[in-house]
């Protein structure tokens, strides 16, 4: 009798008894203790005890019903975004966290984890089902999904289709471009080229995100004439010309190629032009005050004396990593120094101000495998968060943080607690090849298996340095972005909008409505009424105040 499905699988379970839990097997202690996880901390002794969680439960629980009470419309939007900020990497950089402090980790609260609200958020794209940078910033920042590789375009655009894009009607608004319209003031910051995908979503309308430069244009095939590039849209079209802050990397697209730049670095314009001393002749001849600079001494002045509007292009290409800058004497700006510079000059506008904030290399690390660089941005995005919740007025101020799409890191095995968080897992594979808590599906981190064995990994001459990637089950020469849901982390005025899971181009909306911006705008009874209530009601107090004051 042959054995049935039934018995066989009955016997595997029987199997599996015996030897403990077929899903959950006991441990396998790896051959030599890792060097790594010699480190970890020990937990708190009083976790032991029923008490500390339940003290802790009702700390959570005070901390909500406390919950302070925010104005009806939010004067100031702040949004920061980890460009392929996954749950898994949210999860290990507050590990990294605690470890850097000397605690296990896991019970590490980054900044942004004290927001109230949390949502998920749907992140494919028209034509994707695993998007891009481009299509998910059309997304979060213009409120439209659209084809993958293409910017602030309707879904009627196919990516590098000048002819399409050059018809009006695909053309999208950002929320800066509706900040604006309401008198508000806008702008941008990004680790990456001030051009690349994340922040051109607030300004650019363009059929290829890679069309940067004119140069890049014309590798395309295509006229700059018709499909201007996205650094001149920048500074010459709106909502760009408007913005009042801009500071990133990028110069070479500003630049001809003729010239060289402030460090040395080519430009790449082949049209002979020079977008930056464009900007300050705008800006001029307007008779607004302004400030370009390039490095981080530039920056650090221009926060005690804030100019009207600013221009800070701190690198050819993207800004260095934070932990590169760190080594090589910090003559780059943190994105918690630039997020401050931001502030300081959008809060000069009484109105208030859409600030867009981007840690864009978390992206890039993982690309290549490296997940201590990607937890070293998410960190430094996290610093970002604490400068502008200390600088801004919580009452008015919404800030809302969220990733474009994940990315194929797992965060995997079953250490002990406190294990380093960059290490080796407790755990063995079967093949008794110790492998990473933190690697990846595919990616350049791929190794040929030796002798028809997994490569050990951790013999490698560079680990762990920072800059050492991680396996991979897949060779790829990039690592791909990840399918699946994003967080989003919100507080401030209208924060409950931000619970639930929903579309990516939902989030544009949620900001708009609770700042009373945009189209939505339109749809709220109360932003009618409230267009100038808050500081004239505010101005009426300051009035009878001092009245009250002179008897
Ligand atoms: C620089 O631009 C000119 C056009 O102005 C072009 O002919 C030339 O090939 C470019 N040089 C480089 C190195 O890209
Ligand atoms: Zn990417």
């Amino acid at each position: 009798m042959r054995p049935s499905l039934l018995t066989l699988s009955v016997s595997l379970a029987l199997l599996a008894m015996a030897r403990g839990d077929r899903y959950h097997p006991a441990r396998r202690a790896p051959a030599t203790a890792a060097p790594a996880s010699a480190r970890a901390a020990t937990p708190d002794e009083a976790e032991r005890s029923a008490a500390y969680w339940y003290s802790e439960a009702f700390a959570a629980i005070d901390e909500r019903l406390v919950e302070p009470t925010y104005d009806e419309v939010a004067r100031n939007v702040v949004m920061f975004l980890g460009d392929g900020l996954s749950v898994p990497t949210l999860a290990a950089a507050r590990a990294l966290r605690g470890q850097r402090a000397g605690r296990p980790g896991e019970e590490e609260r980054l900044s942004y984890e004290h927001f109230p609200v949390t949502g998920l958020a749907k992140t494919y794209c028209v034509d994707k089902q695993i998007p891009d940078s481009a299509c998910t910033a059309t997304a979060y920042l213009c409120g439209v999904k659209n084809n993958y590789g293409t910017l602030g375009v309707t879904a009627a655009v196919p990516r590098h289709d000048c002819a399409a894009s050059a018809d009006p009607a695909t053309h999208l608004d950002s929320i800066a471009a509706w900040a604006l319209a309401d008198g508000r003031s806008a702008g941008i910051v990004t680790t990456t080229r001030i051009t690349h995908a994340s922040p051109a979503g607030a300004y650019a309308n363009s059929a290829n995100r890679g069309w940067e430069s004119d140069s890049d244009v014309r590798a395309d095939g295509q006229d700059p004439a018709r499909c201007p590039d996205i650094a001149d849209q920048l500074v010459n079209s709106h909502p760009g010309n408007k913005f009042q802050v801009i500071l990133g990397g990028g110069r070479r697209a500003f630049r001809p190629n003729t010239t060289f730049d402030e460090e040395s670095q080519p430009g790449r314009r082949w049209d002979g032009r020079d977008l930056i001393e464009e900007w300050r002749v705008q800006r001029d001849e307007a008779g607004q005050s302004n400030a370009y600079v390039w490095n981080r001494a530039g920056l650090l002045g221009a926060i005690n004396s804030p100019p009207d509007y600013l221009l800070g292009l701190f690198e050819s290409g993207h800004m260095q990593y934070a932990a590169e800058a760190r080594q090589a004497g910090n003559d780059e700006p943190t994105l918690a120094e630039m997020t401050e510079a931001a502030i300081r000059v959008l809060s000069k506008n009484p109105r208030g101000f859409f600030l867009f904030v981007e840690s864009g290399r978390i992206d890039h690390a993982h690309h290549d495998n490296m997940p201590h660089l990607a937890l070293d941005e998410t960190l430094a995005l996290a610093a970002a968060v604490t400068r502008a919740d200390e600088l801004l007025p919580r009452a008015s101020s919404l800030l809302v943080l969220t990733a474009d799409h994940s990315h194929v890191m797992a965060y995997n095995g079953y250490s002990r607690r406190g294990n380093d968080i960059l290490g080796v897992s407790d755990d063995l594979g079967d093949d008794d090849v110790p492998y990473m808590t933190l690697s990846y599906t595919n990616g350049p981190g791929y190794r040929p298996h030796v002798d028809g064995r997994r490569a050990d990994v951790t013999s490698d001459n560079t680990f762990p340095a920072v800059a050492w990637k991680s396996h991979a089950e897949v060779p790829l020469e990039s690592e791909t972005h990840g399918g699946e849901d994003v967080a989003v982390f919100a507080r401030g005025p209208a924060q409950a909008l931000f619970t639930g899971l929903y579309e990516q181009s939902q989030l544009p909306h949620l900001m708009a409505h609770a700042a009373c911006l945009g189209p939505a705008a339109a749809r709220r009874a109360l932003c009618s009424g409230a267009e100038l209530a808050a500081p004239a009601a505010a101005l009426l107090f300051a009035l009878l105040a001092a009245l009250f004051h002179m008897h």
